[in-house]
């Protein structure tokens, strides 16, 4: 009996604590027509043949006819060779009834196509090549075979689920309804109903399957709630990967649901080969994912008693509901080449400014100004740094939007100035949907100027958000765009200032009453294109206006925007948080997977709300998610308008302590995370890396995704679990290479799996040895204080003592450093000797000098150091050893950062 009533207080308590997505107001692959069309056809269901004989041979490009007999059907296939180890295939109807739709937006510019020769040709196959890269295009059925350096690594329709589905123009629409109709009832639901023109669209699904053989994981197709490696879907009881930008209240972490963001790019690793597949497409689209690990079990055991090594293989059937067919594959052959092949096509992250790599500090609400003062005056009298403050929808007068409160927020000028007299900044909410009032200048001129999303008869689309009753701004309508980016300017958005950076949210578009929570996909684009065609670029395009909008107001200020929904090329205007996460350590641990998973899709400035946005997290959770949040690019805690304050200083004093650690101890590598962002801008690497990428031959790590390093110099892993005093880590690289603990310096090797004994205030995290980290150790309120403050050079050593690393320096705020106004130094140690020499023939004035070097696993019998530089001469300077040996300090070098210098150990 004690026991049953234990168990029921057990299950009550949990069903207080615990809340779940409404898995009903959401469509599962069966209940999405398309979807259950693509997903249930059988190979070769739709037989679609290449046509030789019309063969069109380029510089960069085959082109040849694509017939689908029994549809009636001819396309128009073209594939292309691009600049840098990228094959895109491209697929159009000849005659279509309608045009398909091809994404505008997420590409960054023209492409550069690159040389491709024939080796091969006759009427069932043509054979291409570029460089190492050769396809082997069969045209019966449609089968394109990737090679890179001879090894076959992917191949488009391998299963044969190759269609595009197309309507024949018929005599009488109703013949061809009736038709559909009987085959799929649900075949109509998505296109035919709606139509309100005068041709009816059809079903006009597009879907492919791509096969990678060797490969032993998957990953990308971000934003999703779940593991990096993506899990088999295919007959493995789950729905595809969904790709449909949606606001999923409450959302489950281990899902393969859709969220608020959509990039749809994979990547297949083996500890041989990495390969990518970029499937540009705007509308809903799924995925399903197979990995021979899961399902061919029987095989493998049956190779493995016949002494056969089982060959590993990953697939994606790529679903999508319209548009054209176009796939870009990325032949890698590492997965830092296939990840750079991606930023090529889509885009890098422009630098942001310094201050947004600091601690931001949001909550749904701060009250008043009053409010905002007071929670910056706590910081500041309890030593704990901050650099932006949030005001979320209730500063604006009514949830009218580019308004300010009246009463609360009555004097934004004073506010404002109040945040940046120490470097602070302000960040306010703008989200698209537009309050239906009358008198509210927006809603006004929108509704006069014709600005606003149609419905599927014509009319001014109404939907329900935060302010009621809303309509949503047409975002494709270039006169729209125009308009919109002027709402920015300081003469319209009165008590703004420069200093004044954007979040912008809801913009799936999220609709309280829609289908799907978002605006249905009958409604009408500029252009007469349905919503459902270009659905989940609606963020990307609301993002983009903002970015434009914030240059033309402040043209030498970086923009800085905060966005909730994205598509691949977000990363070129905005940085990108996990949504409305839960204070629960399921979703702690999956802000890792989250953001690592977006930075393989382009967007390294991620993070997800500090404490987690509903509910009330404990302060054991608390602490974790501030020591854990450091890790990540985008350091913001936020919570829900229904939670008790949780500001770091209102807890007790070691709680306290702890938050202020991990604040300094980010705040102390700003450094490193600026100089990091600085090579994504001109390389498209990553910020945050998952370990396949930094160690792709070790297929050890290829489902590690509770570690993530930062760029290749710090291996994070944090404590993400309740109540434990030790945590494994895997450290990689073999016993050649050497990883430091941040705090104590105690050295490992990277044999693979340890045990670190953790208390509450440890926060696992090892330099690599070879790198060198620059530092800024002086505490201080925050980021743009520590510009002029002396840097600390952590020197990890290599296991041949030596080790090299760069650092990034400029204004941290204008675009100064387009025209040459930076400093981009290499240190390089070796032979108990440091070296600093710019890498670019640049400048920028600085009085930064260097305090202090610290060198990890030193040489042993160190007395002195000599440091020479032109404008010092040659110094002798104080060496000391700690209690250990763990560390040499060579103390004041006192050189200039900006001045190319020896320091000799001796
Ligand atoms: C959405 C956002 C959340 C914000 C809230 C109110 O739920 O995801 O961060 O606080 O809207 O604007």
């Amino acid at each position: 009996m004690a026991l049953n009533f234990k168990c029921v207080y057990i299950i009550v308590v949990a069903l207080a604590i615990t809340s779940a997505v409404d898995k009903g107001n959401f469509k599962s692959c069966e209940q999405s027509s398309f979807c259950r069309r693509l997903r249930n056809a059988k190979p070769q269901d739709a037989d679609f043949v290449l046509n030789l004989d019309t063969l069109h041979v380029s510089d960069n490009a085959v082109e040849a006819e694509l017939r689908n007999e029994e549809a009636e059907a001819t396309f128009k296939f073209v594939l292309t060779s691009l600049h840098g180890n990228i094959f895109r295939v491209f697929i159009d109807e000849e005659k279509p009834l309608h045009s398909r739709y091809q994404v505008d937006g997420a590409l960054n510019g023209e492409l550069q196509v690159a040389k491709l020769e024939v080796l091969e040709r006759d009427k069932e196959k043509v054979v291409v090549r570029s460089g190492d890269n050769k396809a082997v295009i069969t045209a019966e059925p449609i089968r394109i075979e990737f090679f890179k350096n001879d090894v076959l690594v992917a191949v488009v329709n391998d299963k044969g689920l190759f269609n595009m589905e197309h309507l024949r123009p018929k005599a009488s629409e109703g013949e061809g309804e009736a038709e559909h109709t009987k085959e799929d009832p649900g075949a109509w639901e998505e296109n035919f109903k709606s139509h309100h023109d005068s041709k009816p669209r059809g079903p006009e699904a597009v879907g492919v399957d791509v096969t990678f053989p060797g490969a032993l994981r998957i990953y990308g197709l971000p934003e999703h709630a779940d593991k990096l490696a993506l899990r088999t879907t295919q007959s493995g009881g789950l729905d595809p990967y969904r790709l449909y930008n949606l606001d999923v209240f409450e959302y489950e972490v281990d899902s393969t649901m859709a969220l608020y963001g959509a990039i749809p790019v994979v990547y297949a690793h083996s500890d041989k080969n990495t390969v990518g597949a970029f499937w540009h497409n705007a509308a809903e689209t799924w995925v399903d994912i197979g990995n021979s690990k899961d399902t061919n079990v029987v095989s493998s055991i049956v190779n493995l008693v016949s002494g056969h090594q089982p060959e590993n293989t990953v697939d994606a059937h790529f679903m999508s509901e319209s548009g054209v067919f176009d796939l870009f594959i990325l032949m890698g052959p590492t997965p830092k080449d296939t990840v750079r092949q991606y930023a090529s096509l889509t885009g890098v992250a422009p630098l942001p400014q310094y201050f947004a790599l600091g601690y931001h500090q949001c909550r749904w609400n701060y009250n008043d100004e009053d409010d905002v003062i007071n929670v910056v005056d706590n910081f500041d009298t309890n030593d704990l740094p901050v650099d932006v403050m949030w005001l979320d929808i209730e500063y604006t007068d009514g949830k009218k939007y580019f308004t300010w409160d009246p009463i609360k927020f009555a004097h934004p000028n004073a506010m404002i100035s109040n945040l940046t007299s120490v470097g602070r900044k302000l960040v306010v909410i703008i989200d698209p949907h537009i309050k239906r009032e009358g008198g509210y200048f927006l809603h006004e001129e929108c509704l006069a100027n014709d600005y606003y999303v149609k419905n599927k008869d014509g009319h001014v689309y109404e939907g329900w958000c935060w302010p009621g009753s809303s309509s949503y701004p047409d975002l494709l309508d270039p006169k729209v765009q125009d308009y919109y980016k002027g709402l920015y300017s300081l003469d319209k958005f009165h008590g703004t200032t420069s200093d004044v950076h954007i979040w912008n949210d809801m913009n799936e578009p999220s609709v309280f009453n829609g289908p799907e929570v978002t605006m249905p996909k009958d409604c009408k684009h500029y252009g007469n294109w349905e919503h459902r065609h270009i659905h989940n670029i609606y963020g990307l395009l609301y993002t983009k206006i903002t970015y434009d909008g914030l240059i033309e107001r402040s043209p030498d200020r970086r923009p800085f925007i905060l966005t909730r929904s994205h598509f691949a090329g977000s990363q070129r205007y905005a940085a990108v948080w996990t949504g409305d996460n839960d204070a629960q350590w399921p979703h702690l641990q999956a802000s890792f997977p989250m953001c690592l998973s977006e930075a393989l899709g382009g967007m390294s400035f991620c993070g997800a709300d500090v404490g987690g946005f509903f509910h009330n997290p404990d302060t054991e959770l608390l602490q974790r998610w501030y020591q854990t949040g450091i890790w990540l690019p985008f350091y913001r805690a936020h919570a829900h308008i229904d939670t008790r304050r949780r500001e770091p200083y209102l807890f007790a004093e070691d709680v306290r302590m702890r938050i202020r650690n991990a604040l300094r101890l980010r705040y102390a590598l700003l450094p490193l995370w600026y100089t990091l962002f600085r090579e994504h801008e001109t390389t498209g690497e990553p910020v945050i890396r998952p370990l396949f990428y930094v160690f792709p031959n070790d297929p050890n790590v290829v489902d590690v995704d509770n570690e993530l390093l930062v760029g290749d110099r710090i291996l994070a892993r944090p404590v993400t679990e309740a109540g434990v005093s030790s945590v494994s880590v895997y450290l990689p690289g073999g016993a050649n290479e050497f990883w430091y603990d941040v705090e104590d310096f105690k050295q490992y090797q990277g044999t693979g799996v340890i045990t670190i004994p953790v208390t509450l205030d440890k926060n696992p995290a090892f330099y690599r040895g070879g790198s060198i980290i620059p530092r800024k150790d002086r505490p201080r309120r925050s980021s743009s204080l520590t510009h002029h403050d002396p840097y600390t050079l952590y020197i990890a050593l290599d296991s041949n003592k030596s080790a090299s690393g760069t650092l990034y320096i400029d204004d941290g705020q204008s675009f100064n450093y387009r025209n040459k106004k930076y400093l981009y130094l290499n240190f390089e140690f070796k032979d108990n000797t440091l070296t600093s020499s710019l890498i670019d023939k640049t400048d920028y004035p600085t009085d930064a000098w260097i305090e202090r070097v610290v060198i990890l696993g030193p040489p042993a019998g160190i007395n002195k150091a000599k440091l020479n530089s032109k404008s010092l001469g040659t110094v002798s300077l104080e060496t000391s050893y700690d209690g250990e040996n763990r560390s040499l300090t060579v103390r004041k070098p006192g050189v200039n950062i900006r001045e190319p210098f020896t320091l000799k150990l001796h």
